[in-house]
C-alpha cells in the first residue's frame, strides 16, 4: 500500500525535559496544528525533529518508541545543528529574508554548511522509511534542499513540496548568497505549493531571473523534468475548532474568565513571539485607541497571548524585552484598581483554553507585518458559533486574500488600526453576523482536508503528465 511520508523540521509533538521526566505536548505553529489532523490517516508517517537536544541513547530510544506509536519518526539534531541549522540558517537567514526583514538576516558559511548537512540527514531518514511507491511531502523553509536530494537518490519517486511562509519578491531572494542552490533544491519536487498566487508569482520570477527557466501556466521546464507550481491556501480542521468552542470545558473556562473580567469587552491577539507578527505595533495601536477614545477605558481590555518561540535567536530575545516594556508602560499608565488595559500571557495554551478565549473575544486582532497564511484568523472565525465578533486582519497575511469580510488594515498604520478597533467595537450585530457567516462558509468549505486533497490530486496529476510527456 502506498503511504504519504510527511517531512517537516518540527514534528506535531514537541518533547520537553522537566526535572523528573520528558513531556510530550502538541507543538504550536500553523504547520503542526494544521497538518496535525491529517497525518494519522492511512498509515502515513511524519518525519521531523522533536524539538529538544537529546544526549543519551536510552532517551533517544524512549522518544523514538513513544513517537512511533503515534506515527512519527524523529530526526535528532545535535547541539551544533540546532544552533547553526535551526537558529542559524533557518531562522536567522531564511526566515527574516522571506518575511521582508533583510536587515535581520545574517549570511554565515558555517550556517549554510549545517543547513546542507541537516537536509542530508533528513534525506537519509526519509529514504530509510519510504518505499518506492510512497509519496513524499516535504514542508517549509527549513528543508528547501531536500526535494532535490531525494530526487537524486530516487529519480522516479513522487515528491511534493509546500512552503508555509511567504515567498518574497526577487529583490529579497537575490540578496541570498546561496539563492540558486535553494531554488534548485525546491525544483527537485514534482509539485511546489504556496499559500497565495502572489508568492507563486515571486517564485516563478526568481527561477526565471536566477536560473533562466521559463514557465507557462504554472509549469516550469527544467532540463530534466516538468515541475508544476500552484497556489493552495491552507485551511484548518474546521469541525475540530467548532467542537472545541462548543465543548463543556471551553464554556466553563469562558464562564470563569467572564466572572473575573465582569463586563469588560475583550479584544484578543494570539501569536508566537515573532517580529513578523507586528506585536509591538499592535500594542501601540491599542494605546492610541484608549488615548483617542477615552470612553473605552475601563470598558475594553486586550488579552494578548504570546507563545515563546526561538528565544535563542537575538532578535526574538530583543523583541521579548520590547514587548515586556511596552505592556508594562501602558498598564502602569492607564490601569485603575478595577481595570487592566492589557492581559499579557507569555506561554502557550491548550486547545480548549484557546477555544474559550476565541469565544470570549468580540474582536480578534491579527496584524502581522508578513505572514504566509495565519491560521489563528481562521480559528477565530470557526469558533464564533453565533456569528458575532469582528476580525481585524492585516493585508499582508496570506489569509487576507480569502477573508475579505474582515476589517482589512495596513499593520504599520497605527492610526488606521486604532480606528478599526473602534469600528469593530461599535459595529452593529447584524453587520458582524453578515461578515462572519460569509467567512465561516469559506473557511468551512476550504478546510485542511480539502487543502490536502487538492494538493495530492494535483501531485498525482503532475506524475501522469510527466509520464505522458516522456
Ligand atoms: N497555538 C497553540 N497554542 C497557543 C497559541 C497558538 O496551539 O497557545 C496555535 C494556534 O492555534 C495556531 C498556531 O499555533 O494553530 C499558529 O499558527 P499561525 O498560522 O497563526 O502562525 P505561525 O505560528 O505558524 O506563524
Ligand atoms: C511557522 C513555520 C513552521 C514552524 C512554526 C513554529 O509556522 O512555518 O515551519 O514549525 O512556525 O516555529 P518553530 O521554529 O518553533 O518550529
Amino acid at each position: 500500500m502506498s503511504r504519504t511520508i510527511i517531512v517537516s523540521n518540527r514534528l506535531p509533538t514537541k518533547v520537553q525535559r522537566t526535572a523528573e521526566s520528558l513531556t510530550f505536548q502538541p507543538s504550536e505553529g500553523g504547520l503542526a496544528t494544521g497538518l496535525g489532523s491529517i497525518y494519522r490517516q492511512e498509515g502515513n508517517v511524519w518525519v521531523g525533529w522533536p524539538g529538544l537536544f537529546v544526549e543519551d541513547e536510552a532517551e533517544e530510544q524512549h522518544i523514538e518508541q513513544e513517537l512511533s506509536a503515534d506515527s512519527m519518526a524523529p530526526v535528532f539534531l545535535t547541539e551544533a545543528e540546532i544552533r547553526d541549522f535551526y537558529e542559524g540558517f533557518s531562522n536567522s537567514t531564511l526566515w527574516p529574508t522571506f518575511h521582508y526583514f533583510p536587515q535581520y538576516a545574517t549570511y554565515e558559511q558555517a550556517h549554510w554548511d549545517a543547513y546542507v548537512a541537516v537536509n542530508e540527514k533528513f534525506c537519509r531518514a526519509v529514504l530509510e522509511l519510504a518505499g518506492p511507491e510512497d509519496t513524499i511531502w516535504v514542508h517549509d523553509y527549513q528543508l528547501l534542499l531536500l526535494p532535490e536530494m531525494l530526487r537524486t537518490a530516487r529519480p522516479d519517486c513522487t515528491i511534493g513540496f509546500f512552503l508555509h511562509i511567504p515567498f518574497p519578491s526577487y529583490e529579497l531572494i537575490r540578496a541570498l548568497p546561496w539563492r540558486s542552490e535553494l531554488l534548485r533544491g525546491m525544483l527537485g519536487a514534482d509539485l511546489i505549493g504556496f499559500h497565495t498566487f502572489g508568492y507563486m508569482r515571486h517564485f516563478l520570477s526568481a527561477t526565471s531571473q536566477l536560473l533562466g527557466l521559463s514557465s507557462q501556466n504554472g509549469q516550469i521546464e527544467t532540463p530534466s523534468r516538468t515541475v508544476l507550481v500552484d497556489a493552495f491556501p491552507m485551511g484548518i480542521d474546521y469541525e475540530r475548532y467548532v467542537a472545541a468552542a462548543a465543548s463543556e470545558q471551553a464554556q466553563q473556562h469562558e464562564a470563569e474568565y467572564r466572572e473575573a473580567l465582569r463586563d469588560t469587552r475583550i479584544i484578543l491577539s494570539i501569536d508566537r513571539l515573532d517580529y513578523s507578527k507586528g506585536i509591538a505595533e499592535r500594542l501601540r495601536a491599542f494605546e492610541v485607541l484608549i488615548q483617542r477614545y477615552p470612553e473605552w477605558r475601563e470598558q475594553v481590555s486586550l488579552i494578548m497571548v504570546v507563545v515563546p518561540s526561538r528565544d535563542q535567536v537575538a532578535q526574538y530575545a530583543a523583541l521579548k524585552e520590547e514587548i515586556d516594556e511596552i505592556v508594562g508602560r501602558i498598564n502602569a499608565q492607564y490601569r485603575t484598581i478595577s481595570w487592566t488595559p492589557i492581559h499579557y500571557f507569555y506561554r502557550s495554551f491548550p486547545l480548549e483554553e484557546l477555544a474559550s478565549l476565541y469565544r470570549l473575544a468580540e474582536v480578534a486582532l491579527v496584524t502581522p507585518m508578513r505572514d504566509g497564511m495565519n491560521l489563528v484568523a481562521k480559528e477565530f472565525v470557526a469558533s464564533k458559533a453565533d456569528g458575532k465578533g469582528v476580525l481585524i486582519l492585516s493585508e499582508r497575511a496570506g489569509a487576507a486574500r480569502e477573508l475579505s469580510d474582515a476589517l482589512i488594515i495596513n499593520p504599520t498604520d497605527t492610526a488606521q488600526l486604532a480606528e478599526a478597533m473602534h469600528d469593530a467595537l461599535v459595529m452593529p450585530e447584524e453587520e458582524q453576523v453578515h461578515r462572519m457567516t460569509a467567512m465561516q462558509a469559506l473557511v468551512r468549505q476550504y478546510d485542511v482536508f480539502a487543502w490536502t486533497k487538492l494538493f495530492m490530486d494535483r501531485l498525482a496529476y503532475s506524475k501522469i503528465k510527466q509520464l505522458t510527456l516522456a
